[in-house]
């Protein structure tokens, strides 16, 4: 991603906070796996939507108006032993020459350094509780400063919470954003594919999972969360991620995979027959939730509210069941009553973004949030029917179905960002008999 679209997030967020204030952002910090092996590095969503900035051991400080640079980068210092062990930094010259720092600092000396900055200024933004240790170093600085009041130094005396302004900017993605996370919707659109077309009884959920680390790495892009790959059964399980199971001929086979790219997540989910065919009882529930699907994401346009589309899951999905006798009623009061939750338990979507389940209020006051341009969420509608499920005939046990594409709110309506891997039934018959 171009240098200037940080620097314009970061110019953004100055002119919110003001001048007189000051705002400070970690890096994520490394997370130990165990002895002395890591895990896979993941930079902070924040940090990286302001800096691009990939490596930990990094603080951002921004000082609007302030005459000597207004962006300070602390870093680790370039380090040849270090760097050889452990892999490239930037360091202080890299920090400014690639990353757009008006200065830089090791940040070994950030105890000497970040009190100064916090002197004369008002208001201190922060993302609290996200890192304690990083708070108490925070109020540590402070503290500093406190103890030389009497010399007349000036102590912060506002601390406020930066999620809400940063969380803000963030729901709404720019131009560069939506070619990222298209990027990343094209690749795992591939990944999706390629796993209907290898499908067959007798290999395990593992051997398909391979496929999506195949395709996502040879694009450079990795996966966004865990994935899930449940047949049959597992399928019922909402966060089933062991992976472990052989596929069994008969069983449906629901996959949950995306892909991120520089950061930027996609989120899809299909469900298809392990043998290629839909059975008829696979097929009732599949067209329920396809119908509804379609219902939600016909609702996703400029000023409608974010609970449209799961309203419009819920009601197909309500009537679907009656229909098939799975639930007894009318649709007006089985809604109200929750009836639903007994076959379809989670919500129809969420913001997607930087993180798979992205930042950005749901709610403004009391009322659900108006979709605006922009916006970026998922549609995902489900119904799982476990086996020995209280009163359902056994033809439906162990059928879990969920469809889920990510879906762009654009000026006149909506952009399918994943419409590219097969949901009707004919199509993915087709590719999987190909
Ligand atoms: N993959 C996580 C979700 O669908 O919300
Ligand atoms: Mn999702
Ligand atoms: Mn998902």
């Amino acid at each position: 991603m171009n240098k200037t679209e940080f620097k314009r997030r970061r110019n953004q967020l100055m002119k919110m906070i003001g001048k007189g204030s000051i705002a400070i952002v970690s890096s994520a910090p490394q997370q130990l796996r165990n002895r002395d092996v890591e895990y896979p590095f993941r930079q902070d969503s924040d940090f990286l939507y302001l800096t691009g900035f990939n490596e930990p051991g990094a603080v951002l400080v921004l000082v609007p108006g302030r005459k000597h640079g207004e962006y300070i980068l602390f870093c680790r210092e370039n380090d040849p032993e270090q760097e050889t062990w452990h892999g490239r930094r930037a360091g202080q010259q890299g920090a400014i020459e690639h990353f757009g720092a008006d200065d830089s600092f090791p940040i070994d000396d950030i105890d000497d350094i970040l009190p100064g900055l916090l002197e004369e200024r008002e208001k201190v933004f922060h993302i609290m509780g996200r890192y304690p240790d990083f708070d108490s170093k925070l109020m540590g600085w402070v503290n500093q400063i406190k103890a030389q009041s009497r010399s007349g130094v000036h102590v912060p005396y506002e601390f406020v919470s930066l999620d809400h302004l940063l969380h803000d900017m963030r729901l709404y993605k720019s131009r560069a954003e939506i070619s990222a996370m298209k990027k990343a919707a094209r690749i795992s659109v591939k990944a999706h594919k390629r796993a209907m077309q290898i499908c067959k009884p007798g290999l395990h959920e593992y051997s398909i999972e391979a496929e999506y680390n195949h395709e996502f790495r040879r694009h450079n892009a990795q996966h966004a969360y865990p994935p899930i790959v449940g047949g049959g059964e597992n399928g019922c399980i909402l966060h089933y991620t062991e992976n472990s199971e052989p596929l069994q001929d008969g069983d449906l086979l629901l996959i949950d995979a995306g892909c991120e790219v520089d950061g930027y997540a996609s989120d899809i989910t299909r469900t298809f027959p392990i043998n290629g065919k839909y059975s008829a009882a696979q097929r009732d529930i599949y067209q329920i939730v396809l119908q509804a699907q379609k219902a939600a994401i016909k609702k996703v346009k400029p000023g409608n509210h974010w609970n449209d589309p799961h309203h419009a899951a819920v009601r197909v999905i309500t009537k679907g069941l009656i229909e098939l006798k799975l639930l007894k009623g009318t649709p007006a009061k089985l809604i109200k009553e929750h009836a639903y939750r007994k076959f379809y338990m989670h919500r129809t979507g969420h913001w997607l973004g930087l993180d798979v389940h992205d930042v950005g209020d749901y709610k403004v006051g009391d009322q659900w949030r108006l979709l605006e341009p922009g916006m970026v969420l998922t549609v995902e509608p489900g119904v799982y029917i476990p086996a020995n499920s209280k009163g359902v005939h056994r033809k439906w046990w162990n059928i879990g179905v969920r469809i889920e594409d990510d879906v762009l709110v654009t000026p006149n309506g909506h952009e399918v960002l994943t419409a590219g891997v097969p949901s009707e039934i004919k199509d993915i018959e087709t590719l999987m008999a190909g």
